[in-house]
């Protein structure tokens, strides 16, 4: 699909779209096609249930007096109330909409502001609208290779116009990397196992250096060398050999310590000896969704050129059952030096995470630390699909996640920590175990995280497990991998550490 944002014209072909407000109010847009079509939308509104509310669609076919194939009103219910990401929904409402009936041209009509109007004016309205569109329209269809052409997406050009285009188009242009970055993130979790490995993932990851991001990886002699006991016990199982990727963008010459995100990239989870049921195993292709959300968002920061310095950490492998894999009782030495004894190789993303959150504070010593993880099943127990588990040891930095998520609408919900918790994964053989006891599964996972973040670090820990993979469709997130993660860092970011 090609999308642009470009200055108002006459469109004598293809779909019309213009936004309809509360009460079936018609806008300047829409009231101008309406007379041309001699009445026909106030009619078709008339015939219908449609209101004008946010989110509905009504479709005129082939009005008379117009040249156009249709004209699509779009609910925007009170525009002072729509917030960024309800115009980036209803951008992605229209898409989904355009490709069902089969449209393959469309151009839709922004109004100018009105005399007084609040909220965001037409460039930023025109912006985020495109965003969504643009968001809505991914799909991963590399290796379907007989797909009929009356299943694919009709659309083939989206035409947001307004009277002036310049600054839309600017503001614009940092979305797309955003969407961008998310993009990758939605590739890199839709790859199959047989393709993305410790190895292919810091060659895809490599491609940012095309952007300006410094990348590197270290492999299993350099990580031993560093006492990366605990990543490497999990890695022994495999052929397919550990990484440590370790991504720098540097965006601002503050003196200020970085900020650092952190991955579990599992490129494929079986459990190891503590081997998983057979049934929905696959779905252990998308356990390296942390580590493809830092990619992911490296990929948007360094995109728009943010003003800041983040240093991106993805601990790299695969969990396998073999003759060389790690057994259920195993004690390993940490590169933190404290030792762990693995009750359950299936519990093995903590094992990774524990060095990579070690290694990234003895290297940079970073002003705060956010990890991503599909860590626990219990998180979907919990939260289900709607809200991501969020587990910190700072105040401040959870509150600017939170609103952050919410803005975004990548919820987040606080879990509590505490030494109640802690205690239950103390261990009689070693420091501790890497699993606690049937019980609040998410938190002991967390607090097993938090025995590896040093005194005074702001940390926050996302259990990500029920947001990674959505199975049915979103107005900008299709089934299939969500990108949860990528739009949120990249809000954070944004909004609390590029001033200085
Ligand atoms: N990768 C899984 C968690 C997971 C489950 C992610 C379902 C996405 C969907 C993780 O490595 C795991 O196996 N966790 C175990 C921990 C248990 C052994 C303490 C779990 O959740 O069952
Ligand atoms: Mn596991
Ligand atoms: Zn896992």
């Amino acid at each position: 699909m090609r999308l642009s944002i470009t200055k108002r014209a006459e469109a004598k072909s293809g779909a019309l779209v213009t936004g309809v407000t509360a009460d079936r109010n018609l806008p300047k847009a829409a009231a101008d096609l309406d007379k041309r079509s001699k009445g026909a939308l106030q009619r078709a509104m008339a015939a219908s249930r449609f209101k004008g509310n946010k989110g509905e669609i009504l479709e005129v076919l082939a009005p008379a007096g117009l040249p156009n194939s249709r004209v699509v009103l779009v609910g925007m219910g009170d525009p002072a109330k729509l917030r960024d990401v309800d115009l980036q929904s209803l951008g992605g409402a229209l898409l989904g909409h355009l490709n069902r009936v089969g449209e393959s041209d469309a151009t839709v009509l922004v109004n100018a502001a009105g005399p007084d109007e609040k909220g965001a004016g037409p460039a930023e309205r025109a912006a985020h609208y495109a965003y969504g569109a643009l968001l809505a329209s991914y799909r991963f269809d590399r290796y379907r290779t007989k797909e009929p052409k009356a299943k694919k997406p009709s659309l083939k050009r989206l035409a947001i116009m307004l009277d002036e285009p310049a600054e839309a188009k600017r503001h614009f242009g940092d979305l797309k990397k955003v969407a961008e970055g998310v993009f990758t993130t939605r590739d890199l979790v839709s790859e199959p196992a047989n393709v993305i490995n410790p190895k292919s993932f810091v060659a895809e990851a490599k491609k940012l250096e095309a952007l300006g991001v410094k990348v590197k990886a270290l492999g299993p002699a350099q990580m031993k060398r560093l006492g990366m006991g605990a990543l490497l016990g999990v890695a022994q199982g495999s052929v397919n050999e550990g990484q440590l990727l370790v991504m720098e963008w540097k965006g601002s010459e503050s003196k200020k310590r970085p900020l650092a995100f952190v991955g579990k990239g599992v490129t494929f989870d079986t459990g190891g000896i503590s081997i998983k049921p057979a049934g929905g195993m696959e779905d252990m292709k998308w356990d390296m969704g942390g580590a493809g959300v830092v990619v992911g968002l490296m990929q948007a920061l360094a995109g728009r050129k943010a003003r800041a310095n983040v240093i991106g950490i993805c601990g790299m492998v695969e969990n396998m059952p073999s003759g060389t894999a790690q057994r259920p009782g195993d004690i390993v030495t940490s590169m933190s030096g404290q030792t762990i004894e693995v009750l359950n190789t299936d519990a093995e993303g903590r094992l990774v995470l524990a060095d990579a959150l070690w290694y990234v504070q003895e290297t940079y010593k970073p002003r705060m630390i956010v990890d991503l993880a599909t860590l626990t099943g219990a998180i979907i127990i919990s939260l289900g699909h709607e809200h991501a588990g969020l587990f910190s040891n700072d105040d401040e930095l959870s509150q600017r996640l939170t609103a952050a998520g919410e803005a975004v609408e990548e919820r987040l919900w606080r879990m509590p920590l505490s030494d109640a918790y802690d205690k239950l994964i103390d261990s009689d053989g070693a420091d501790m175990k890497n699993i606690g006891n049937r019980t609040a599964g998410s938190i002991t996972a967390a607090q097993f995280l938090q025995r590896f973040i040093k005194k005074g670090t702001p940390w926050a820990h996302l259990d990500i497990a029920g947001v990674t993979w959505s199975k049915k469709d979103a107005p900008t997130v299709p089934k299939g991998g969500t990108g949860f993660g990528v739009r949120l860092l990249d809000k954070l970011v944004a909004d609390h550490y590029e001033a200085d």
